[in-house]
């Protein structure tokens, strides 16, 4: 279902910015910055302005002998960004081709998939205080990129409006193949391993499992992966021994679409309120579902996670 905002303004070029930042500060609701908007979940209208970053353009900023920074303005389609790095055989982002949302968005949520997150080839970004117009780049080590995480999601939420991002990306890229599905894709579609074609295969791999949301509504993963200790591990892995399991920081990472699909969910539909067929994680709009219905839906099937499996899991999308 459609909702609205009070207000909506775009920028396209970072000349605007000073009008911009002068008419948010004076503004009295909530302000949201928007970027692509595939990772948001809207439970009704948003009573605030709604600011939408549309900048454009990819250029390449400097390069060495085993180097090459390639930086994209943060209204940049994400997947086209990955797209020109792909097409001049730059590696490090060909495993993340085709999930939605723009370039200005991904360090926020450290977007990852397929064994690969943009940390691992993020090398710095450029920002613009809200409150003081000034201007600020953040390195690395600054960000503190974990899973689905970085400083943006949390301390300096809403301060900073991130302007463009700039990779880190190898000339003589060595792949990344360690999610077993990708070779086995490889194979299938009979392509020898290069940048071009771990990326073919990527797409391939989302196209049979995820929905698109410009088809279907969803916002891709509704859930994060959770993280469990040792010792409650081993009690749910005496029960269910093929358990998908991955070591994690602090204990192990379960896989909350085998778990909802467990309790029974996968393809479950309460109206227009869904659990996508192919993979538990992604809950699906079919049309006229509104924002409450799914996170009434969300909160059913967190429940049952934990009635049945003692585990906590918590939405990865962002809830207004
Ligand atoms: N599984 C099931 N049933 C399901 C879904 C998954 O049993 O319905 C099992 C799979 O068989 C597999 C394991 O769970 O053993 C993991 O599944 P998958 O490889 O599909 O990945 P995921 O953990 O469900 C994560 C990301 C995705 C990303 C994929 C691939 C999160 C929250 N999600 O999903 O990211 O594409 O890995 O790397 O970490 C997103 O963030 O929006 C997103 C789609």
């Amino acid at each position: 279902m459609d909702v609205k905002a009070a207000a909506f303004t775009e920028i396209t070029s970072e000349e605007q910015l000073p009008a911009l930042l002068k008419f948010v500060n004076t503004y009295s609701g909530p302000v949201l910055f928007l970027g692509g908007g595939s990772n948001l979940l809207f439970t009704g209208d948003f009573n605030g302005l709604v600011v939408h970053i549309a900048t454009r353009g990819i250029e390449i900023v400097d390069e060495d002998d085993e180097f090459v920074y390639v930086r994209g303005k943060a209204g940049e389609n994400w997947n086209d960004f990955v797209q020109f790095c792909v097409k001049r055989n730059y590696g490090g982002l060909e495993n993340l081709s085709l999930i939605p949302g723009n370039v200005g968005s991904a360090p926020i949520q450290n977007i990852g998939a397929y064994g690969v997150e943009i940390k691992d080839t993020f090398y710095m970004l450029d920002a613009i205080a809200v409150r003081s117009g000034e201007f600020r780049e953040f390195f690395s080590d600054e960000c503190d990129f974990g899973y689905r995480h970085s400083i943006f999601k949390t301390e300096l939420k809403g301060s900073y409006i991130i302007l463009s991002v700039t990779f880190r990306l190898h000339k003589n890229p060595g792949l990344s193949l360690s999610y077993g599905s990708i070779k086995d894709q490889l194979n299938a579609m009979g392509l020898k391993e290069s940048v071009q074609a771990v990326s073919e295969a990527v797409i391939s791999i989302r196209r049979s499992k995820l929905p698109d949301p410009l088809e279907l509504g969803n916002a891709g993963s509704f859930f994060k992966n959770p993280v469990i200790s040792n010792q409650h591990f081993n009690q749910i892995q005496a029960l269910h021994p093929g358990i998908p399991s991955y070591p994690a920081d602090g204990g192990v990472k379960l896989a909350a679409g085998w778990l909802i699909e467990k309790c029974g969910w996968k393809g479950f539909r309460d109206g227009d309120a869904g659990v996508h067929e192919k993979q538990a994680l992604v809950l699906v709009n079919y049309g006229a579902a509104n924002g409450t219905q799914i996170l009434t839906l969300a909160h059913k099937i967190m429940d049952s996670v934990k009635t049945t499996f003692g585990v906590e899991i918590e939405p990865e999308v962002n809830i207004l």
